[in-house]
């Protein structure tokens, strides 16, 4: 075999961010965009990369050479991405490229790498990249569905979940994901206690919302978001533009909606019913937000060719 394509799906927190990066659980949902990755073994001096768009092409490089050193390879390849989705939505086009090198690499060199291998590998990857991390996201790009995910992959349940309707709006503004995380990461030294109350709260909102997802709860459901997103203004991780997208949501008939991921940017979801979607989707896109048409519960990593 001499030519692979395999694709991981983009990701969406439901319940726990932040949080989940102090060892308390979380639930996220693989969506619908995926980026493919084809791999090819080529001759000559060095590896070839080809991946228009990625913007940021140190996990692709990192993830060849880490998995080559792990594997003790030296065959040179060319990498070509092509991707349903855009870097800015905070979507997890990262960890989801990562994943997607490793499957397709370990497809190429017949490694028979298990998923959690995948996993493994990938989050020690973007761990060293990123530098901070729960791993909730390449967890997902690799079982994709909706998981129950405790830090660092402790835990990863798949949680059966008959359908989810979501509107998505992102904010407009793109997510520094890693100084948010490490300047709550000040915030807990000084004020742990407290801190540390709000993220037990959290926790016991994802137990909920685990129990509600399997009972199709989704008033319920709602109503966890709301405590969700209210926890996460406390802590000081929203904004003024998606608190204005959720409230909106809110007014336009959404049972429930919060922020999704680091905050500060990127994405918020509202759970919607089916009829109040059109509305709820309006009242975003008035907000300032860009509704994304994507659907959860997506299949994980996957062999295209
Ligand atoms: O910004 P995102 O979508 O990568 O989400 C970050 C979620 C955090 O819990 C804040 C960090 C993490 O790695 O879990």
């Amino acid at each position: 075999m001499n030519r692979v394509v395999v694709s991981a799906p983009g990701k969406l927190l439901l319940f726990g961010e932040h949080a989940v990066v102090y060892g308390y659980p979380s639930i996220v949902t693989a969506v619908d965009r995926r980026i493919n990755v084809e791999a090819v073994k080529i001759e000559g001096k060095l590896d070839h990369y080809n991946c228009p768009g990625v913007k940021d092409l140190s996990f692709i490089q990192g993830t060849v050479k880490q998995l080559k050193k792990v594997y003790k390879i030296s065959q040179k390849v060319a990498i070509a991405t092509n991707s349903s989705f855009s870097q800015n939505y905070g979507l997890g086009s990262s960890s989801a490229v990562t994943v997607a090198t490793v499957g397709a690499l370990s497809q190429l060199f017949k490694l028979k790498m298990s998923k959690r291998e995948i996993f493994d590998l990938s989050y020690k990857i973007i761990l060293s990249l990123q530098g901070v991390g729960s791993g909730f996201d390449a967890a997902s790009a690799v079982f994709g569905k909706t998981l129950y995910y405790v830090y660092a992959g402790k835990v990863i349940e798949s949680i059966k979940v008959k359908s989810l309707s979501l509107v998505i709006g992102y904010s407009g503004i793109k997510a520094d994901t890693k100084t948010i995380v490490k300047k709550l990461g000040q915030r807990y030294k000084q004020n742990r206690i407290e801190i540390e109350e709000k993220f037990i709260k959290i926790a016991k909102i994802v137990e909920k919302a685990r129990k509600a997802l399997i009972n199709n709860n989704y008033n319920e459901l709602g109503l966890l978001m709301n405590q969700n997103h209210k926890l996460l203004k406390e802590l000081g991780v929203s904004s003024d533009r998606l608190d204005t997208m959720i409230e909106d949501a809110l007014k336009a008939g959404a049972s429930g909606a919060k922020l999704s991921g680091a905050g500060g940017g990127d994405c918020m979801i509202a759970l919607v019913s089916e009829e109040k979607k059109k509305l709820v989707s309006e009242a975003v896109s008035k907000a300032g937000g860009t509704v994304i048409k994507v659907n959860p519960n997506a299949q994980g990593v996957r062999i295209e060719s």
